[in-house]
Parts: structure tokens; C-alpha cells; sequence
């Protein structure tokens, strides 16, 4: 089945008081940015200021698949099995990077990872055709090949992954208080997922070493709510990483002095 991976569409960010930054550093990575007019921002009577651009929107259910066709096509293999220690892997694996994500709290014994919790709803509105969000980033409308998601929440340390009604109903009012369409909506669902939060990427590597073994591992995880935004790049350079392993792989160990 032919299936949309990600779509391009016109974005609105609106603010209630002037940001410090009018036009923000990555204007220029995006298509077309500009600033809202006064008669475009007539329509959010509680927001002063607003960003308009063109931006990209990848769909996981779709781009993850399609991205792991790539993987195989290039001749990776893809394992599915529970890790408890990463010296498991050894010796039948040369090279381990690390992507565990929330797993990486037990398997990394990492504490700075933390989830944080986020709620929306997916709902049925097709003539929603751009995003809107706020400059919180805590109340957006995300239209998608085939649902809109209206946003959301941000609740630091929160594990609970199931829906709640009263959130729910928060977000359907502050959603549709910048969209009153959205009053029209249909078909509601709950969703609620556990953003991997760090206080910044982890993106390094370090050698394992247990008496004569070594096994150096990439660490590459913590994106939090940026995975999709942030992929390519830190992929990219989690690949630099692997090839310095590679290296320090083909140097021999230093000599026992025994
Ligand atoms: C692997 O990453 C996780 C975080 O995803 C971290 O908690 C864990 O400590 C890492 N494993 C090792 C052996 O460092
Ligand atoms: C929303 O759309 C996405 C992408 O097409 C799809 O994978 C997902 O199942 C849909 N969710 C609901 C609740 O309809």
C-alpha cells in the first residue's frame, strides 16, 4: 500500500507578548518564514505576535518502517531481544551504540533520563490544513495524513500511559479556543507517550572494559521531544562515533607487563 511518510504544511506560531528574538535563528532553515500580519493575527485575539513558514512534519507509523527498509536494504539485520547487560552482546557484536531510550535508565544505569509525560488527542477534522501552535509549545494542532493532533501536555517525571479524561477535555478547549472548527471534530482518541528527556542529548562514546575485553559503546539517546527534529543530525554523528570505535578496534590492547 502506497503510504505518505511525511508532508510538507504551512505552520502559524503565535506569541502573547513580542519575543526577545523576533525572528529566530533557524528562520532561515525552514521555507518561506515570515511574520504574521496584523489582519492574519486578528483571528487569535488573545496573541500579539506570530511566525508563518513552511515546515516538514514526518509521520513515525509511516517514516519509521520506511527508514528500516533502508537498514535491510543496505544489508543490516534486525534482532529483537531483551538486553540486561550490554557485556551480553559481547563478543558476537563488535561495537554497541546505545539507544535505549527510557530503557537506558536501567541498562545505562543513567538517572538524568526522565520521562516526560505527553497527552493529546487525535481526532478527525480534514479541513484543518496548517499547524498552529502557541509559543509555549504546550497547545498545538498538528494536521497528519490521516488525523489532526491536538496537543498536549509536558509532565516532567510522570510515567502514568494511561489517558486522562480530565487533560482531554483541557486540550480540546485550548485547542479549539485557536481553532473553533475544531468544535466540528470527530472520532476523538486518547494518546499518551513518554517523551526521553535528558538535560541534553547523550552523544559520546566510552570503552568497556571487563578484564582483557573491551567493548566500546556509542551512547546516542535523551532526544526527548526532538527524536524526529533531530535524527539526521545526531545520527550522523553517532556514525562518526562507530567509525573512531572502528579504529580504536583495529589497534592492538597495550601489553600485559606480567
Ligand atoms: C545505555 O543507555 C541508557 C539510556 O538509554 C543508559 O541508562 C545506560 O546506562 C546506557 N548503558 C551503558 C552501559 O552505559
Ligand atoms: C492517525 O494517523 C496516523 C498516521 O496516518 C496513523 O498511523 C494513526 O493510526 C492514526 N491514529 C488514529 C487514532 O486514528
Amino acid at each position: 500500500m502506497w503510504q505518505l511518510e511525511c508532508l510538507f504544511l504551512l505552520l502559524i506560531q503565535i506569541f502573547q507578548s513580542i519575543p526577545t528574538e523576533e525572528v529566530p535563528y533557524w528562520a532561515d532553515v525552514v521555507l518561506g518564514f515570515r511574520k504574521m500580519t496584523k489582519d492574519e493575527l486578528k483571528k487569535f485575539p488573545q496573541h500579539v505576535f506570530g511566525h508563518a513558514f513552511t515546515t516538514l512534519k514526518c509521520e513515525g507509523p509511516a517514516y519509521l518502517p520506511w527508514l528500516q527498509k533502508r537498514v535491510k536494504g543496505n544489508g543490516g539485520l534486525i534482532l529483537t531481544r531483551r538486553i540486561e547487560d550490554l557485556w551480553e552482546l559481547h563478543p558476537s557484536f563488535d561495537i554497541v551504540v546505545n539507544c535505549s531510550g527510557l530503557g537506558s535508565r536501567q541498562l545505562a544505569g543513567d538517572s538524568k533520563i526522565f520521562p516526560v509525560r505527553g497527552q493529546v488527542l487525535k481526532v478527525q477534522a480534514p479541513w484543518v490544513k496548517h499547524f498552529i501552535r502557541d509559543s509555549s509549545g504546550l497547545t498545538y494542532i498538528y494536521p497528519g495524513v490521516s488525523n489532526v493532533t491536538l496537543g498536549g501536555t509536558r509532565q516532567k517525571g510522570d510515567w502514568n500511559l494511561s489517558p486522562d479524561a480530565e487533560i482531554s477535555k483541557e486540550i480540546l478547549s485550548r485547542c479549539c479556543a485557536l481553532e473553533p472548527s475544531l468544535r466540528g471534530a470527530y472520532d476523538l482518541r486518547e494518546k499518551v507517550g513518554l517523551r526521553p528527556t535528558r538535560p541534553s542529548v547523550r552523544l559520546e562514546k566510552e570503552l568497556l572494559a571487563q578484564d582483557s575485553r573491551r567493548l566500546p559503546v556509542v551512547h546516542h539517546y535523551g532526544h526527548g521531544s526532538g527524536g524526529i527534529a533531530m535524527h539526521w543530525g545526531t545520527a550522523l554523528e553517532a556514525t562518526r562515533l562507530v567509525n573512531e570505535c572502528v579504529q580504536v578496534l583495529r589497534t592492538p590492547a597495550p601489553k600485559s607487563k606480567l
